[in-house]
């Protein structure tokens, strides 16, 4: 069938949003219809080449929407469920996916890295030429055929855009605090860059009850942001010593858990310095391939630091995104406030400028009407 949808053919270039054909799903897979998806950071690293991703390819991976067909023998959802999509594929059988860590599931990465369905074939083309898929969810189009794996359930009431940014921002930075890095109550945190990522670390460490929460950006609409989202102390590095100023507002010790949210590992660096004996610096932020962080021997072995990555959120998904969807029911995880602007599909050109200018938390496309 027909799909209109946003192909990233060379990088730095526009994206190109255009009619292409999407094949029907086979077996395992489903068709669904898109109706929101957010503008994650992590298109733009591949949008600007400092990335690799097999191209051309459908871009989008955090999204939501209705399952419209399904392949043979799918059993995890039926036509006219809502469904969150999911950018790592659990292949529910590898050492990973057996021992409880489906974000490393290996078939998922190898799928990811290759542009293709789990099987290794492609559903989408313009002309009779493949076009790859992104991760997995290529949503921003219309329609997109997806693994059942990487499909999540959720209630038919439930508003579209907030389940669109629980696909990715809003799992990894929350799941970073509670999964990845298992905060405990009382523990004082810093995140270092509050984009949609950040934003939703800051709404993680809340809701372990972090006794301080220390959000660093260099825009102060992002540190406003973070105020809002439940940050007791903000410090603007574009206007002093990130570093020193997180020692001053930790009588010296510096924080239990300090969180990178932006890809730089020279942040990486600083929230190490930033981080107090026994503490422990998560690197949420996805760096550049040839990347290498330094950090003082010395200090991470007399000081029992730990630094770690935390890859999409270390998510249980099937447990993480119903808890989400509690959480956010109950008022406790307050999404809406994460969503700055909606643009059409045919605006994801702009949307990325926004998000590049600093100019918005999240924004989402509308894609499809309900
Ligand atoms: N670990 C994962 O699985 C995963 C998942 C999603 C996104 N990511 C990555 O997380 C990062 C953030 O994504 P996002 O969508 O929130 O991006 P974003 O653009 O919304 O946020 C980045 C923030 O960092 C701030 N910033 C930039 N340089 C800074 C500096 N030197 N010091 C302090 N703040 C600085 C920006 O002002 C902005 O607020 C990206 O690298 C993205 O690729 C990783
Ligand atoms: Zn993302
Ligand atoms: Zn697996």
């Amino acid at each position: 069938m027909r799909t209109k949808a946003a192909v990233l053919y060379t990088p730095n270039e526009p994206i190109v949003i255009e009619e292409i054909d999407v094949a029907s799903p086979r077996r395992g897979e489903a068709l669904i219809r898109v109706l929101s998806a957010g503008v994650c950071h992590s298109e733009v690293h591949v949008i600007r080449g400092r990335r690799p991703a097999p191209l051309p390819a459908v871009l989008g991976h955090e999204g939501a929407g209705i399952v419209e067909d399904v392949g043979p023998d799918v059993t995890a959802v039926k036509p006219g469920d809502h469904v969150v999509l999911l950018w790592r594929t659990p292949c529910g059988r590898c050492h990973f996916c057996a021992t409880g860590r489906p974000a490393l599931c290996e078939e998922s990465a190898k799928a990811g890295s290759a542009g293709t369905m789990p099987d290794g074939t492609i559903r989408f083309s313009k002309d009779g030429q493949p076009i790859y898929h992104f991760i997995g969810p290529s949503c921003f189009s219309q329609y997109t055929v997806i693994h059942e794996n990487a499909l999540v359930p959720i209630p038919n009431d439930f508003p579209m855009p907030v389940a669109a940014i629980m696909g990715c921002g809003v799992i990894t930075g929350v799941g970073a605090v509670v999964n990845s890095a298992k905060v405990p109550p009382g523990s004082t945190v810093a995140v270092f860059g509050v984009g949609g990522v950040g934003l939703s670390a800051v709404m993680g460490a809340n809701l372990v009850n972090a006794s301080q929460i220390i959000a660093v950006d260099l825009n102060p609409r992002k540190l406003d942001w973070a105020m809002a989202l439940g940050a007791s102390h903000t410090v603007n590095a574009s206007e002093c010593d990130s570093v020193k100023a997180i020692l001053e507002l930790t009588d010296g010790r510096g924080v239990d858990f300090a969180f990178e949210a932006i890809g730089q590992t020279a942040v990486v660096e600083q929230a190490f310095d930033a981080t107090a004996r026994g503490g422990m610096t998560v690197m949420i932020g996805s760096p550049r391939p040839e990347a290498q962080i330094r950090v003082p021997a010395r200090i991470m072995f007399g000081q029992e630091r730990v630094l770690r990555g935390s890859y999409y959120g270390s998510t249980r998904p099937y447990e993480d995104i119903p808890w989400l969807v509690r959480l956010y029911r109950s008022g406790r995880l307050p999404l809406d406030k994460l969503i700055s602007r909606h643009y059409p599909l045919d605006e994801y050109n702009e949307a990325v400028r926004a998000l590049e200018a600093g100019e918005v938390a999240r924004s989402v496309l509308d894609i499809m009407p309900m």
